[in-house]
């Protein structure tokens, strides 16, 4: 039997390089050694966003569609939406009786959430009862399906911390060994950053999303900072400082490529201009086919519905028979 993966992305919409490069393509490979189930975290987007909804049902297609565009393959996972799956909202509940307050008032990614939420973007938004909860619906995520691994990116590894401290409590309070402890699945490539040099995020304005056409992301290419001390192109450039587009370069060039454009860089040989546009050309010959295929989702919707809909009951089906068992553990009617 193969072991179990859950993971979630909240349904935030579009997804960018950032998304695909640092855990979907990781989510691709694990499909063949695991039995997958990946979610649209629609619950955890309303944890922050509970009264921005118009979007709610496109950003969730729109986050489907990129992982199909990527090559999820529902034949080899499970993919659905959270919310279709009550059973989770009931788990959830069983855990939250067994969690300690103090466990989700000292998770470090609340606290940077909390941070965010009382700044510029969040516009001084309260901490509800929903958000001080999300770790614990995350582990009824996790938990529901009886994961052994959760690929995620490095900065979701406190909550799985969390979620294992509330596997073993619950396997201690209702005396069987029911629940694994999930192990998070870090992979080690390394993170994109934004066009400026930042983080790469939607809310910064400097991604490059999976499904801008090749003409956007040549232009969002063109505006990627190179090393700021180059006032001529036949200045002799530092790719070390070059600290967007020589980076770029190091994640989709060739070796051999990389070495030469750092040697004509240093040189002086090759322009920021020039250099910039064949990487545009680089990164559009990467996302080609995931173009095409995104585009044939696009045209149709309803081909994306019926996988949901079908991984949903599937996943459902499962959930079904967990609850069932957590049910007879916890002693309900
Ligand atoms: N919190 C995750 C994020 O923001 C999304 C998520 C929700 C998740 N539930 C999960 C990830 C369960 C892994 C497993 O990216
Ligand atoms: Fe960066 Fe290329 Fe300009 Fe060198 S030539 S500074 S690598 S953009």
């Amino acid at each position: 039997m193969k072991e179990i993966i859950v993971s979630g992305m909240r349904s935030t919409g579009k997804l960018h390089l950032g998304h695909y490069l640092g855990v979907i393509q990781n989510w691709v490979q694990l499909q063949d050694k695991y039995d997958c189930y990946f979610f649209v975290a629609d619950w955890h987007a309303l944890t922050t966003k509970y009264d921005k909804t118009d979007d709610l049902r496109q950003n969730i297609l729109d986050v489907v569609m990129d992982w199909l565009a990527c090559g999820i393959d529902p034949k080899k996972s499970v993919i659905y939406v959270q919310s279709l799956i009550p059973e989770i909202a009931e788990l959830n509940i069983y855990l939250g009786m067994i969690t300690p307050q103090n466990w989700v008032e000292r998770d470090p990614c609340l606290k940077d959430m909390a941070k965010i939420l009382k700044t510029k973007e969040g516009q001084g938004q309260q901490i509800n009862y929903g958000l001080m909860g999300y770790p614990v619906l995350m582990s009824a995520d996790i938990m529901m399906f009886n994961a052994n691994c959760v690929p995620v990116g490095s900065d979701q590894v406190a909550h799985i911390e969390i979620t294992r401290d509330i596997s073993r409590r619950f396997n201690n309070i209702y005396g069987e060994e029911f629940f694994h402890e999930a192990k998070p699945l870090l992979n080690n490539c390394s993170l994109i950053c934004g066009l400026d040099g930042n983080k790469m995020g939607k809310s910064f304005n400097n991604d490059i999303k999976i499904s801008d056409s090749a003409e956007v992301t040549a232009k969002k290419v063109m505006s990627a900072i190179t090393d700021r001390s180059r006032l001529r192109k036949d200045d002799p450039g530092h790719p070390d400082e070059c600290e967007v587009a020589f980076k770029y370069w190091t994640i989709f060039g060739e070796e051999e490529e990389i070495q030469t454009v750092k040697c004509e860089c240093e040189k002086g040989l090759r322009g920021c201009a020039q250099c910039k546009r064949q990487l545009g050309e680089k990164i559009n010959a990467r996302l080609s086919e995931i173009r095409e295929r995104r585009r044939y989702y696009e045209q149709n919707p309803q081909e994306v519905e019926r996988i949901i809909e079908e991984g949903s009951a599937k996943a459902r089906a499962k959930a079904q028979e967990i609850l069932k068992e957590v049910r007879r553990l916890v002693k309900m009617y």
